[in-house]
């Protein structure tokens, strides 16, 4: 395969049996058929963990949130850095992510998945899919991995994928190559904007150039805990997020009027972890994100004055503000300060800060003009202007509003000679899931065939493989 020319779309399918793609993040695991549009299966990278009569239990996907048990704890197989810390319980997070909706459910036909319908007389006829003991004895297996994954760790996945999955072919790519491909790109400065994570990954013929990797931790989680401190100082008074398992009865109020409910309570030896809450609290944390937090689009930082002599700040006052309501009633409008829980990932000066936190405040050097700064810093002078003209924004907290705007006028400023262009998908799915997106057009390539490490390969040359031909 020429990895120089993007994947065109009358290339897609054509295999006999379908890839599955599997892509985890640290919030979520997207797993699906190669060929399809999005990911048939979605699920909490996290799991849960209880006693019963002295028995471990585990639970995953979307049941960690349905049942606050007893001392129900919630854990993440994967560092904060987006590498795998617990090899068993990834495995067992990942198999749970296609064995629970892929497997024993026939895959579309990749002649009918939207990305190449071809019409219903020209089909070929159903496949059978047997169900063996190892879950991939029939299935090829397409992973994802961020561009700094460690030799270690890409040699335990594909002894996990071989070994313990017994998939006949196997075959690791770097997510910014994917989600540029998801673009329709070869090359491209990938800016992901993650839960755990923001990376900026430059992407040159459809390998990444190492040297201008860049990341920091400066994602949606921690977004969210800024949105935390922002809560604590809030007036007219701090806000205290309820979850609503904790709710059990609400009467509405007036904006900024103190929550009229009725709470639950766990007697200690009934009470679900500490984690659980901060799990389920999460969720409206995201909503919140979703709602009601702001990127101030620039041009400039929010702390700048504008061309008309008035201050940003004042020009973002002056906007409507956004209502939230909170799961116990309380409600309020949110006016600046929604623009302020997000600066921090242009400006590490305008952090909210918050002493009992355990996530240290940014630093300026992690933030996304910094990171990019610092990305095309480590790449060849003659390519700058193409990766500039091909940036490709991904990652689910890319969709924060107006995050867009931001980084062009960011781009704009720092780089005031070549031209920008951004592309960034419209479609939410596209953005949240663009490098499982790139890996299912990549599978399905009929030239795909030859870049797959079959089982043989693996047996003859030992789990290093995976450092010489995936690249
Ligand atoms: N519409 C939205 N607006 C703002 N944030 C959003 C939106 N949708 C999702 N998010 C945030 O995006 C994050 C999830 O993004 P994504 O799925 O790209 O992360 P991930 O791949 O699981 O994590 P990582 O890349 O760090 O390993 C969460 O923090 C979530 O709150
Ligand atoms: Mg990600």
């Amino acid at each position: 395969m020429n990895p120089s020319n993007p994947p065109q779309a009358a290339e897609y399918g054509g295999d006999e049996v379908s890839a599955i793609v599997l892509d985890p993040g640290y919030s979520t695991t997207r797993a699906g058929f190669a060929g399809e549009d999005a990911p048939k299966s979605l699920i909490p990278t996290y799991y849960g963990k209880y006693n019963v009569d002295g028995q471990e239990k585990l639970v995953y996907g979307d049941e960690i949130y349905v049942n606050p048990r007893p001392a129900l704890s919630i854990h993440n197989p994967m560092g904060k850095d987006g590498i795998v810390e617990d090899w068993d319980m990834a495995e067992k997070v990942w198999e749970y992510s296609f064995t629970s909706r892929l497997l024993g459910t026939k895959p579309g036909n990749p002649f009918q998945n939207g990305l190449n319908d071809i019409p219903a007389e020209e089909l070929p006829t159903e496949m059978e899919v047997e169900t063996e003991e190892k879950p991939l004895a029939d299935s090829p297996l397409l992973m994802t991995e961020p561009a700094w994954n460690p030799a270690k760790a890409r040699e335990k996945t594909i002894e996990i994928a071989m070994e313990k999955w017994g998939t006949p072919a196997f075959y690791l790519a770097r997510n910014g190559v994917l989600a540029a491909f998801a673009s329709g790109k070869a090359s491209g400065l990938v800016v992901d904007i993650g839960a755990s994570n923001i990376s900026i990954t430059p992407v040159h013929d459809g390998m990444i150039l190492k040297r201008g990797v860049q990341h920091s931790p400066l994602g949606g989680d921690y977004v969210s805990s800024q949105i935390r401190a922002l809560f604590k100082k809030n007036s007219p008074q701090p806000i205290t997020v309820t979850p609503h398992y904790l709710v059990s009865s609400k009467s509405p109020v007036e904006a900024g009027q103190p929550p009229q409910a009725k709470y639950r309570t766990f007697p200690a030896d009934k009470a679900p972890d500490a984690s659980y809450r901060a799990l389920v609290e999460e969720r409206t944390l995201s909503e919140f994100k979703e709602c009601v937090v702001q990127v101030w689009p620039g041009p400039n930082k929010l702390s700048a004055t504008g061309p008309t002599g008035a201050s940003n700040e004042d020009m973002a006052r002056s906007s409507p503000g956004r209502p939230f309501e909170f799961p116990d009633g309380y409600n309020q409008v949110f006016g600046v300060d929604r623009f302020r829980v997000v600066e921090s990932l242009f400006d590490a000066k305008a952090a909210i800060p918050d002493p009992d936190s355990s996530v240290p405040a940014p630093t300026q050097a992690q933030t996304i003009p910094e990171l990019i700064k610092a990305s095309l810093g480590g790449v060849d002078v003659d390519i700058r202007p193409h990766l500039l003209s091909n940036v490709v924004v991904t990652g689910g907290s890319s969709l924060l509003y107006g995050f867009t705007d931001r980084l062009n006028h960011e781009l704009q400023q720092l780089y005031p000679g070549p031209r920008v262009r951004i592309s960034a998908p419209g479609n939410t799915a596209e953005r949240r899931f663009g490098s499982w997106i790139g890996g299912s057009i990549l599978a399905s390539l009929g030239t795909f065939h030859q870049m797959w490490i079959s089982k043989k390969e693996y047996e003859e040359h030992g789990a290093n493989i995976v450092e010489k031909r995936c690249k």
